[in-house]
């Protein structure tokens, strides 16, 4: 087997593949990078001139685009010839939840992971190393392996000296702190059995990752030791949301709490945010893949601790729907809702699984009137989340809301459209422009009573609170 690298493709340009293939370009400029896809216009994104239109949002991403591209990072539509000369191929396809058939709502839909890797055995040349980054459920390497097998074996009657090793590297980036995360991460973990490819691997990262942070373990540890982490995550936020709802009845303050518990070191401080729920592609997806594990192994003690944190998740997006309409005098019919932030989180333009995609949906079932701003999120991207959630509901029977409902919504470029005669504005994303909002200007344009609902604990309450407006932050009992 030849050490030596010189070409690396990754399949998928999205939120992994994308970021983690700049990095790389960036750490190894002795190494061809290309990112494969086939979707033309995202490829066509990528590679737009104008790096303010890079299909993803990532702080210091288009610097490092900049720097690289189109020098030894490259991005393309062509994957038959750049998995031909690769010497690694890192899989960073997406893996959806299954929505329908067996195990639907719950295991991975491993479509494309099938589809990658048939593209990969059929034009592989030599030896290559296949890394699977994206999440996924444990024993996909077995999958990957058993159908790149399956090629050889058929190959091998025309003599083909290819072969395969086969390794899981999951990602453990987080979307807007992907760059730092990428670039000084807080460990590497790679899995596999062939301690040659793992060499191989270990290799680049030590460009720019110390050795001490590089951990190797057998293939199943690896995959599962990403869904217990993510697993891990999900719940300190479940737990601190599920604590907020008791400090809004008790009196204790959730921010208070929050720092009184976080300096333990056994606990630590990070991760004790309150909010209107987790979202992003990954929290819920590795839950139920975790779930979908523990029912198959007939571990239903198991699975039923890990639903509760999605139950909490799910409760926590419906009790702040509630407590809107309640403090809006029970009815938002034909009021003005401003929300502020779509995103899931802040820093990054990404929607998926974001709550506000189901407080929204409340809101317009209550038949409120809604404008919403995000600084990064455009408009299409919040059409088809609206547009997927009536779908859902309605293939689950649970719809009370008709289409023409559903367009009660409308997209502001200015900030200032949000505030124009809203009943009230609801704080859904950190961003942090939003920690800076003039209270004596919006307080002027808003109509009264004015509610804000501070879901991010983001807000001044005095300084808001000073003109007058009605503040309710989560976790606080005023
Ligand atoms: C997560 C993991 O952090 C990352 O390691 C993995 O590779 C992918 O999944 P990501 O989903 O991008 O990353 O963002 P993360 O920062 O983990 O936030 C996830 C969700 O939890 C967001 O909706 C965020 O708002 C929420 N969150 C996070 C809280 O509500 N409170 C917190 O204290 C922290
Ligand atoms: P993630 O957040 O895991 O990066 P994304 O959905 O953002 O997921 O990106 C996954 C990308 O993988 C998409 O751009 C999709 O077009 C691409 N993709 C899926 N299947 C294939 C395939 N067989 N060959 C090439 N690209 C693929």
């Amino acid at each position: 087997m030849n050490s030596k690298i010189s070409n690396i493709c990754c399949i998928g340009a999205g939120y992994v593949g994308g970021p983690s293939m700049a990095v790389f370009a960036n750490k190894l400029p002795n190494i061809n990078i290309t990112v494969v896809d086939l979707n033309k216009e995202r490829i066509s994104d990528w590679n737009n001139k104008d790096l303010e239109k890079l299909p993803i949002y990532e702080p210091g991403l288009s610097e490092i685009v900049r720097k690289t591209r189109n020098k030894n990072l490259f991005f393309s539509t062509e994957l038959k010839q750049n998995i031909a000369k690769a010497d690694i191929i890192f899989i960073s396809v997406n893996t959806p939840t299954k929505t329908s058939g067996f195990g639907a709502g719950k295991a991975s839909d491993l479509r494309w992971i099938e589809s990658c890797t048939r593209t990969v055995a059929e034009f592989a040349k030599g030896h290559t190393v296949v890394v699977e980054k994206s999440t996924i459920p444990v024993r996909t390497a077995e999958i990957i392996k058993n159908l790149l097998n399956s090629y050889l074996k058929k190959e091998s009657v025309n003599s083909n000296k290819k072969t395969f090793s086969i390794l899981s590297n999951p990602e453990f980036l987080a979307e807007g702190n992907a760059i730092k995360d990428l670039e000084s991460p807080d460990r590497i973990l790679i899995g596999g059995e062939d301690e040659t490819s793992i060499k191989i691997l270990k290799n680049l990262y030590t460009n720019w990752v110390p050795e001490n942070k590089i951990i190797c373990t057998n293939l199943w540890s690896s995959e599962l030791s990403k869904l217990v982490a993510n697993a891990f995550l999900a719940q300190r936020v479940s737990s601190i949301n599920s604590i907020s709802s008791i400090c809004e009845c008790t009196g204790a303050d959730i921010q208070e709490v929050s720092k009184a518990i976080g300096t333990d070191s056994r606990i630590g401080e990070k991760f004790l945010s309150p909010s209107p729920g987790f979202g992003g592609s990954c929290f819920k997806k590795d839950i139920l893949n975790l779930i979908y594990l523990c029912n198959f192994y007939g571990l239903d003690q198991v699975s039923n601790y890990w639903e509760g944190v999605l139950k909490i998740n799910e409760w926590q997006k419906k009790r702040i729907s509630q407590i809107i309409v309640e403090k809006l005098f029970g009815t938002l019919y034909g009021k003005k809702i401003g929300v502020l932030g779509f995103s899931f989180k802040a820093n990054t333009n990404d929607t998926r699984e974001s709550p506000a995609i189901d407080i929204v949906t409340d809101l317009l079932e209550e038949k409120a009137k809604i404008s919403i701003f995000d600084p990064k999120v455009t408009k299409d991207s919040i059409d088809n989340e609206l547009k997927n959630a009536l779908f859902k509901l309605k293939s689950r029977n649970m719809h009370n809301i008709e289409n023409s409902e559903l367009k009660n919504w409308n997209y502001c470029e200015d900030i200032n459209e949000v505030f124009n005669n809203a009943d009230a504005l609801i704080f859904l994303t950190e961003w942090e422009e939003f920690k800076s909002i003039d209270w004596e200007k919006v307080s002027s344009l808003m109509r009264y009573p004015a509610w804000i609902f501070d879901c991010r604990s983001i807000i001044n309450i005095d300084k808001a609170s000073k003109y007058g407006l009605n503040v309710w932050s989560l976790g606080k009992s005023k």
